[in-house]
């Protein structure tokens, strides 16, 4: 089975060679398109044509649906998250699903117009909410893609990269509507973004009767973030790109107390829809945490996640390491590659929404040698793991708590 390196190394060398840490989000350059128009095609053949039919197609271990997925049962996953918080990683946990269809990134045509500093982020909130309801509906038109983007949903998306999409030159109608078969036989659709950065947006998929949203809301240390973010080759081009006037650090956690006042306070309908974990608890336990992201989307943790998850924890960057516990390791190891002027000022920055996680303050450097000095619980409000056996989280009674306090 390939790691999440050699996906990505395998059909864009150039793009990946440089440093790919282990499960910290890799910055794919492909683009998506998309168009304003809304349609409103198929909905009621879909309904149907699941029980009409009686064509079934298992192939392998691998049951997939080949008919139409039941629109009642569908569910739509979001994988909420920023550059540099181990989003690659928690996108390939369900990538590797035969059930799920996963979509990398598809938002990042929109941004890449934004670090110029001509457009702000929030330019493109309509058209990547649009873009992320098609995904959802599978309602795909001509438009909605564009040869250039190809690349990075052809050989990270797993189901696109098997669709006539990738294995034809030039985006036509014909691969179009292949695309659009081929999805609207998955019940699950799923994807994950860095580019989303403001919860709020989510709402009008989450009270759309045709979508059944989870949220999984990924954070991490801004420090660690901030600490990975320097070291990518392509010195950060992107949205929030380091050497441009935006202040990078502010961005990050004036986005992040934002969605977690949402989130805090008064978004019920967030509720049964929202998830938040944060990216040191998934290194400490990637097993677990994948049982905890399954049983949040209703799902069975299938036997090839739970084997790839072992096999990438015993990676890690430059292959030095070799236990899992290593690759917790690297979840702090920013501990040791910034300077301390840069955590303090991290840390002025960012202390409330550093505080709502979990995250501490350190005051000299000697603290941090300990990483209980910079890495506390995550509050009981977010906590999923309150109980100590994660076999018995009920989801609904902290999602309840949650979002009713
Ligand atoms: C559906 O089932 C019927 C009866 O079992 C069979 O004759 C027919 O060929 C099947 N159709 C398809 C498309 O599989
Ligand atoms: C879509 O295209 C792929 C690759 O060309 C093909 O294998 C598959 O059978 C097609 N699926 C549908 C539903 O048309
Ligand atoms: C594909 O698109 C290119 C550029 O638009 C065009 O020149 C070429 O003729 C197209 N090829 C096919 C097979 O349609």
């Amino acid at each position: 089975m390939r790691t999440v390196m050699d996906l990505q190394n395998d059909k864009q060398p150039k793009m990946f060679s440089m440093s790919v840490i282990l499960y910290s989000c890799v910055i794919l350059n492909a683009v998506f398109i998309t168009v304003v128009i809304v349609r409103d095609r198929d909905i009621v053949d879909i309904d149907t044509s699941y029980h009409k039919s009686n064509k079934s197609w298992m192939s392998g271990d691998n049951a997939v649906y080949k008919t139409h997925a039941d629109k009642e049962k569908e569910k739509h996953i979001i994988i909420m998250a920023s550059k540099e918080t181990g989003s690659s990683f928690l996108g390939e946990i369900l990538n590797r699903n035969p059930k799920v269809m996963f979509v990398f990134e598809p938002l990042q045509k929109f941004t890449t117009k934004v670090p110029s500093g001509k457009m702000k982020a929030s330019a493109f909130d309509g058209e990547n909410i649009d873009l992320i309801d098609r995904i959802f509906k599978c309602n795909f038109d001509i438009d909605t893609f564009s040869a250039q983007q190809k690349p990075i949903f052809c050989s990270n998306s797993r189901v696109f990269s098997e669709s006539a999409l990738c294995s034809t030159k030039n985006i036509t109608h014909v691969a179009i509507n292949n695309l659009t078969d081929v999805c609207l036989t998955y019940q699950y659709r799923a994807m994950k973004t860095i580019r989303l950065w403001n919860i709020e947006l989510l709402k009008t998929l989450a009270v759309d009767p045709a979508i059944h949203l989870k949220i999984i809301h990924l954070v991490r240390d801004p420090r660690g973030i901030m600490n990975s973010r320097n070291k990518l080759n392509q010195r950060n081009k992107d949205f929030q790109r380091k050497g441009d006037k935006l202040d990078e650090v502010t961005e990050l956690c004036k986005d992040l107390s934002h969605n977690l006042h949402i989130i805090e306070n008064s978004a019920s309908w967030l509720k049964n829809r929202y998830m938040l974990v944060r990216y040191e608890d998934i290194a400490k336990d990637p097993h677990a945490y994948a049982k905890h992201i399954y049983d949040f989307i209703d799902l069975e943790l299938p036997l090839e996640v739970q084997q790839w998850i072992s096999k990438s924890a015993k990676q890690t960057e430059g292959g030095k390491y070799s236990t899992t516990q290593d690759f917790a390791a690297v979840a702090t190891r920013w501990r040791y590659e910034i300077s301390f002027s840069d955590i303090r000022s991290v840390q002025e920055k960012c202390a409330i929404s550093m505080e709502s996680l979990g995250y501490k303050e350190v005051k000299t450097s000697d603290e941090l040698e300990n990483e209980k000095n910079v890495l506390g619980y995550l509050p009981k409000r977010f906590s999923i793991t309150s109980e100590n056996s994660y076999m018995n989280i009920n989801f609904h009674s902290i999602e309840h708590q949650l979002i009713e306090k």
